[in-house]
C-alpha cells in the first residue's frame, strides 16, 4: 500500500516538474536558469529575445551580457539570492548577442534545478515603458516653458501696444510708408503673443457661454480658406443641423480655424478637406480629414504640446489652442493619422459644456 501511495506521489512530482518546465518554456519573458555564472538552462523567448540559438548561449557567461561597470553589482545580486535574501527588481541596459542595447527590469531568486540549487533571473523588457517616461517628461519639460514664455508675453504685450498706439499717433503727424510695415510687422508680434497668452491663460478671455449652430459656423469658416485652396477639394458632410451646442464662440471658432489651417498646411500640392458634422450618444461629432501629409507615430504623443511644430513658420500653439479650448468644454478629441495618406482630427462636443 505504502510503495502504491509513494509511486503516485513520485508521478505526481515528475507531473509537476514538467508543468513547471512547460510553463516556463513558453513564458513570454525571459527566464534563466544559470549557476557559477554560466547558463545552464533559457526558455526561447529568452533566445529570442537575446538574440543567439539556445545551443550559443548555454554553457557561456551570465555576466556577458552587462557592461563592464555593472558585472561587480549583478554578481553581489546572484550572491544575495543564492543565500536566500529577497532581491527587488533592477533596472539595467543589457548587451544582447547581437551587440543591440535594451533596456530591462531582472530579479533573480534561488531554485532548484535538477539536484542542484541555482538561480532563476527573469528579464522584462521596459523599452516601451522607458520611452513612454521620457515622453512624458519631455511633455512636461515642455509645457513648463510654455508657462514661462507665457508669463513673458504678458510683460512684452503690454508695451509693445503702446508702441503700437504711439506708431498709429505718429502716421498721423509724419506719414512714411515705412511706418506701415512697422505696424503690420508689430501686429503680428502682437498676435502670436496674444495666441500665447490665450493657450496657456485661456480664463483672462472670460467670454459669456452661448448657444453655437456648429453647423453654420463650419460652413463661415471653411470660406475664409477658399482663395487658398484652388488645389484642394473641400467636401461637406454636415447632417444634424438642429443640434446646437453651449460654449465661448470665439475659442471654438479659433479651434475650428486651427485644425483646418493645419489640414489645408497638410497639402501643400493638392488633396480633400473632408469636414463632417453629425449627432450621436449624446455629442455633436465635427471630423476635420485631410489627405494630406499625415503626422509619424513618433510625434503622436507632442501633438498639442505648446510650441511643437514641424513648419518653418508655425508657432506650434494652434494645436494647444485646440486642445485647451476642447478640454475646458469637457469635449473629446481624437487622432488618427498616417502618413503619406492623411490625418483626421474628430472633436466629440457635449450639448452642454457643465461647470466652466
Ligand atoms: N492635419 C495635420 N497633418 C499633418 N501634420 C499635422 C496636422 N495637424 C498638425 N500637424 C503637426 O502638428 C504640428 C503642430 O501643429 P500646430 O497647429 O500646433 O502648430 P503649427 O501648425 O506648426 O503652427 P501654428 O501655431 O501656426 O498653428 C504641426 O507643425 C504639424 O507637424
Ligand atoms: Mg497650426
Amino acid at each position: 500500500m505504502n510503495q502504491v501511495l509513494e509511486s503516485m506521489k513520485s508521478k505526481e512530482i515528475l507531473n509537476s516538474e514538467a508543468m513547471y518546465k512547460q510553463i516556463i518554456e513558453y513564458s513570454v519573458e525571459t527566464i534563466f536558469i544559470h549557476l557559477e555564472s554560466k547558463f545552464l538552462y533559457i526558455n526561447q523567448a529568452g533566445a529570442d529575445f537575446l538574440k543567439a540559438l539556445k545551443g550559443e548561449i548555454i554553457g557561456g557567461n551570465v555576466l556577458s551580457i552587462f557592461s563592464e561597470d555593472e558585472k561587480d553589482l549583478i554578481r553581489e545580486r546572484i550572491e544575495q539570492a543564492m543565500c536566500g535574501e529577497v532581491t527587488q527588481a533592477i533596472e539595467k541596459t543589457i548587451i544582447r548577442f547581437d551587440g543591440s542595447l535594451v533596456d530591462v527590469e531582472l530579479y533573480c531568486h534561488p531554485v532548484q534545478y535538477g539536484d542542484k540549487r541555482a538561480i532563476q533571473t527573469v528579464l522584462r523588457d521596459i523599452t516601451i515603458r522607458k520611452e513612454t517616461e521620457k515622453m512624458l517628461q519631455d511633455r512636461q519639460k515642455l509645457a513648463s516653458i510654455g508657462q514661462i514664455a507665457a508669463g513673458i508675453a504678458h510683460e512684452v504685450k503690454n508695451p509693445l501696444t503702446s508702441v503700437k498706439g504711439f506708431l498709429q499717433l505718429l502716421k498721423e503727424t509724419n506719414s512714411h510708408p515705412y511706418l506701415f510695415t512697422m505696424e503690420n510687422e508689430l501686429e503680428k508680434a502682437i498676435d502670436t503673443l496674444q495666441n500665447l497668452l490665450q493657450v496657456s491663460k485661456p480664463n483672462l478671455h472670460e467670454e459669456p457661454i452661448i448657444k453655437i449652430d456648429v453647423c453654420k459656423e463650419l460652413n463661415s469658416l471653411m470660406l475664409l480658406f477658399q482663395d487658398k485652396l484652388y488645389n484642394i477639394e473641400i467636401k461637406m458632410d454636415v447632417r444634424d443641423c438642429d443640434k446646437h451646442i453651449l460654449g465661448k464662440k470665439n475659442l471654438y471658432l479659433k479651434a475650428f480655424f486651427n485644425l483646418m489651417k493645419n489640414a489645408v498646411e497638410a497639402m501643400p500640392l493638392n488633396g480633400i478637406l473632408r469636414i463632417e458634422h453629425y449627432f450621436q450618444d449624446d455629442y455633436v461629432h465635427v471630423k476635420i480629414s485631410d489627405t494630406g501629409v499625415g503626422i509619424p507615430k513618433e510625434k503622436m504623443n507632442l501633438l498639442g504640446t505648446p510650441f511643437f511644430s514641424s513648419k518653418t513658420d508655425g508657432t506650434g500653439l494652434g494645436l494647444t489652442q485646440v486642445f485647451t479650448t476642447i478640454n475646458d468644454h469637457n469635449g473629446q478629441i481624437s487622432v488618427h493619422s498616417v502618413v503619406n495618406k492623411g490625418t483626421t482630427f474628430h472633436l466629440k462636443l457635449p450639448q452642454n459644456p457643465g461647470g466652466m
